[in-house]
């Protein structure tokens, strides 16, 4: 079975209590319980990593391209200036979906920037948990292509 990683970056283990108006209330066990039901729908075998560490991160994915067809990350507040995270998607080579929770684009000016996006297959935002569910459906897309 073709395996994914879905990865969330700082500060997302605190879903559901971290600033609710913005990211739901919705508790983080919560969503990846409906990411890994929608993942394992689309068939594909999915881990869940979280880390709060740029290191943690870069580790993750440069494991995944060992074992798995794509990854979909949610790289947090590192979106907007990890140059390390962003050499770590470009060096992978497998297809990377940035996704979102909340539209950065509507929100403070420095959330307007990645500097991921560039190396990334596409960007998916403000779609709240489903954003995490449409970037699957893309990596189903994607994969299926291939
Ligand atoms: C976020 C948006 C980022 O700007 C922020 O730093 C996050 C979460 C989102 O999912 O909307 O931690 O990536």
């Amino acid at each position: 079975m073709k395996k994914v990683l879905v990865m969330h970056g700082p500060n997302l283990n605190l879903l559901g209590e971290r600033e609710p108006g913005i990211y739901g209330t919705d508790t983080f066990e919560s969503i990846n319980a409906e990411i890994t039901k929608r993942a394992e729908e689309l068939g594909f075998e999915c881990e869940v990593f979280q880390s709060n560490s740029e290191g943690a991160l870069i580790d993750k994915l440069h494991a995944s391209r060992l074992d798995c067809v794509g990854v979909v990350l949610n790289a947090g507040a590192y979106t907007h200036y990890s140059y390390a995270i962003r050499d770590a998607i470009s060096a992978i080579k497998i297809p990377v979906v940035e996704v979102h929770i909340s539209n950065v684009h509507s929100r403070d000016a420095f959330r307007e920037k990645s500097v991921i996006s560039p190396v990334c297959v596409g960007v998916i935002a403000g779609f709240g948990k489903n954003s995490y569910l449409l970037g699957l459906q893309a990596l189903k897309d994607i994969t299926e292509a291939e």
